[in-house]
């Protein structure tokens, strides 16, 4: 099959391409915004069938949370619109969306039919992207993710990372709980539904295993940096507060942890734990450095 992977400048997307060599059941074609703007619907047919393709991965979307926020409609044109351009072609496709789609205030994990109740303009536009994929494209595959970090471009990790070098003290919220997830096991997801022996589209949660709140993660983040160095650079003592002593300009989840129970019986795929997958991606990171 030939695929379309778009957004590929993105963590994810760079992902897809560092993992490709693994890859080579398929040929793919990789696109950014400067070569395919995906708001253009003409643009996106044009190259869809000049390439031949028949199945396109959308690792693209409007990401910056706060942002959305105050710009609503460019976000939509991301996240629900471009979406709905992919699925006008007709081919099979395989989405991104986020744990945002569900209100964060549950205290199970979310499974793929829990009722979706957005609480803020990015998942309110990331619920549409998915609500016209799947009403358009029987063969879409969506896989629900979240807390994704990489080496590449701006992520927790990062931040936390600069500032833990920078400072002394950060207070980082305790009363938030999800699942951090390296993209490159999402990505290794995504390579597993394409080269499966037959398509099987639907609705998939994906995060790495184990549970833990942002102030676990820095702590962990911090700890293992020094570590891998040797060293004591990220010096800053951690400490835990709460969502109210944090001033947020979007409301964010309390709960954001997926259950990953069909994503795994379905493409008979182990998860690591997320603090092992936090080990691989700071090794790249430190030995890119
Ligand atoms: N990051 C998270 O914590 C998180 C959590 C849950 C789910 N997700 C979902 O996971 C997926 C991958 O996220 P990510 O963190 O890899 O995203 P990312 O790093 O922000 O990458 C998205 C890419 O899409 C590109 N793009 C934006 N608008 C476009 C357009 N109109 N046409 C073509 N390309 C466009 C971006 O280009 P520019 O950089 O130039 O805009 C960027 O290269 C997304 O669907 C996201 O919603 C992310």
């Amino acid at each position: 099959m030939n695929v379309l992977v778009t957004g590929c400048k993105g963590q994810l997307g760079t992902e897809m391409r560092r993992l490709s060599a693994e890859h080579t059941k398929h040929r793919y074609t990789y696109v950014d915004i400067d070569e395919l703007d995906l708001t253009d619907g003409e643009a996106v047919k044009r190259l869809v069938d000049d390439c031949r393709i028949d199945v396109i991965v959308n690792c693209a979307a409007f990401t910056n949370v706060d942002g959305a926020e105050t710009q609503e409609e460019a976000a939509r044109r991301v996240n629900a619109d471009a979406v709905e351009n992919l699925a006008r072609t007709g081919r099979k496709i395989i989405h991104i969306s986020t744990d945002y789609i569900f209100s964060g205030e549950g205290w199970l994990p979310y499974k793929e039919d829990d009722e979706p109740a957005p609480r803020t303009a990015y998942g309110r536009t990331k619920r549409e992207g998915e609500e016209r994929l799947l009403a358009l494209c029987k063969d879409a595959i969506v896989f629900r993710t979240a807390w994704l970090y990489s080496p590449w471009g701006k992520n927790f990790v990062k931040t936390m990372l600069h500032y833990g070098a920078e400072k002394d003290e950060m207070r980082v919220v305790y009363d938030q709980i999800g699942s951090p997830t390296y993209a490159g096991d999402l990505a290794k997801a995504v390579y597993a539904a394409l080269d499966a022996d037959e398509w099987k589209s639907g609705v998939y949660h994906f995060t790495d295993e184990g549970v833990c709140s942002w102030y676990d993660f820095t702590v962990e983040i911090l700890r293992q940096a020094n570590t891998l160095l040797g060293s004591n650079r990220y010096k800053a003592h951690v400490t835990p507060i709460r969502s109210e002593e944090y001033t947020y300009l979007t409301p964010r989840p309390h709960y954001s942890v997926l259950d990953k129970q069909k994503v795994k019986q379905t493409f008979d795929i182990q998860i690591p734990h997320w603090t092992e997958s936090l080990n691989e991606c700071l090794r790249q990171m430190v030995s890119a450095e």
